[in-house]
């Protein structure tokens, strides 16, 4: 057995992981708790685990899961169910866990299929170049192209009219807050921003009952597996993380991506060779989700060391993604490298439902990029968002010129 290391070094590290300073380059962080012990404990008592296998574990052993809502009260959440944006995190099936878990994710898996994501390549094309056609001079990136393009490309998949896109913008970004944090002070915004998507995405759902269309919400109103079918409140909350969960992080893919290309620019021709191979690079290299968390059931182990009910383990996926043990030259961006594994999607039961349509903005996205604007570089030095879980930019001012 391993013993689970805590202490002034540990504290310090995982301390430092929380600060401006520290997020801006966590990666000599990661290594050194790595080389500390395979699992350490953090001043709250939560379990953190820094390889590639050990995080890979996290996410697929079933002896961990997420904390059950008859449990939020004892964590101090009694009220959760008066809350929209609360109760649209916990129903929601990035929190659940099986049966209900299983339940969702067969019937949005068997509406959101690889087919469905693919027929979108030539609308995910248009997209890109459209807003490429407006981009001239030194602009921010991320207001610019990395936030507008998923955002479109979501609402576009699931049936959301352009006019109805642009007020989703900040709606989600108010209401994902919760995904970090809870205090009164960010259910008073997340709150009014749960309400109003809700309102939209009901009345547009509505629409599809009377009317169907060729989309995802058309196409999720009709789902029915073995006579089970969402009902309309459970249509609401999947459509909601559809939206959530297919933005935010792919904006940060693009973002990280581009910084990264940026500061390797004799990696562009590989880019441009193989866009598959050198996304899943992209993503390894500096991954949008840092961290994912799960609470152990029944003993297990993990990483060597036991892991006892009531433990909460948290998977450092940035980490592991730079895990010597199973990447050659972990800290080296080969866009070229063959047998990749990132874990930047998570794994298990969980792993993201929207990874092939991320993959597939990234890969035309950044081939466009470079094609359009060869000489495209940093203006300013990139803003970094405040934030442990999701890694990535507020602002990146750069030069887009076409020389
Ligand atoms: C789950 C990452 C894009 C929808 C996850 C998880 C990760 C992740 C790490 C697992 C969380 C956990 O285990 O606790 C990412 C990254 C993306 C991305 C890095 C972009 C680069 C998307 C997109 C969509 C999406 C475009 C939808 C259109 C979801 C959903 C889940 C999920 C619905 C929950 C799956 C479940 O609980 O069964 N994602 N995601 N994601 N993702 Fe993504």
């Amino acid at each position: 057995m391993v013993d689970i290391v805590d202490g002034p070094e540990v504290s310090a590290l995982l301390g430092e992981l929380t600060t401006l300073t520290g997020r801006d380059d966590p990666y000599p962080r990661y290594r050194r708790l790595r080389e500390i012990s395979p699992v350490v404990r953090a001043d709250d008592g939560a379990l953190v685990v820094t390889r590639h296998a050990d995080c890979a574990a996290v996410a697929r052993d079933a002896r961990l899961g997420h904390m059950p809502a008859h449990m939020l009260a004892f964590v101090g959440l009694p009220d959760w169910e008066q809350s929209p944006a609360l109760r649209q995190l916990f129903t929601s099936m990035l929190a659940l866990n099986p049966p209900d878990h299983t339940r969702l994710r067969r019937l949005v898996s068997s509406a959101f299929t690889p087919r469905r994501v693919q027929a979108l390549r030539p609308a995910v094309e248009r997209m890109v170049d459209d807003l490429l056609d407006g981009l001239d001079g030194e602009a921010d990136f991320i207001a610019s192209f990395a936030f507008p393009l998923p955002v479109n490309v979501i609402g576009e998949l699931l049936g959301v009219p352009p006019a109805d896109r642009p007020p989703f913008q900040s709606l989600v970004r108010d209401w994902s807050q919760v995904i970090e944090v809870m205090t009164p002070d960010v259910l008073a915004t997340a709150d009014p921003a749960a309400a109003t998507m809700r309102e939209i995405l009901g009345g547009l759902i509505a629409e599809r009952r009377r009317d169907p269309r060729d989309d995802l919400l058309s196409a999720l109103v009709a789902t029915e597996e073995g006579g089970d079918r969402l009902t309309s409140d459970e249509l609401v909350t999947m459509a909601a993380l559809l939206f959530a969960a297919g933005f935010e992080t792919t904006t940060n893919l693009l973002g990280n991506g581009l910084v990264a290309l940026l500061e390797h620019p004799g990696q562009v021709p590989a880019l441009a060779a193989d866009p598959a191979t050198a996304v899943e690079e992209l993503l390894r290299y500096d991954s949008p989700v840092q961290i994912v968390g799960r609470v152990a059931w029944e003993p297990t182990t993990i990483g060597g060391a036991a892991m006892e009910p009531g433990d909460r383990v948290v998977a450092y996926l940035g980490a592991g993604n730079r895990d010597p043990e199973r990447f050659a030259d972990p800290d080296r961006l080969d866009l070229s490298r063959t047998d990749n594994a990132p874990l930047s999607f998570g794994g298990g039961i969980h792993y993201c439902l929207g990874a092939p349509l991320a993959r597939l903005e990234a890969q035309v996205a950044f081939p466009a990029l470079l094609r359009r604007f060869p000489a495209l570089e940093l203006a300013g030095r990139p803003v970094r968002r405040d934030s442990l879980t999701i890694r990535g930019y507020t602002e990146l001012t750069v030069n887009f010129s076409e020389k």
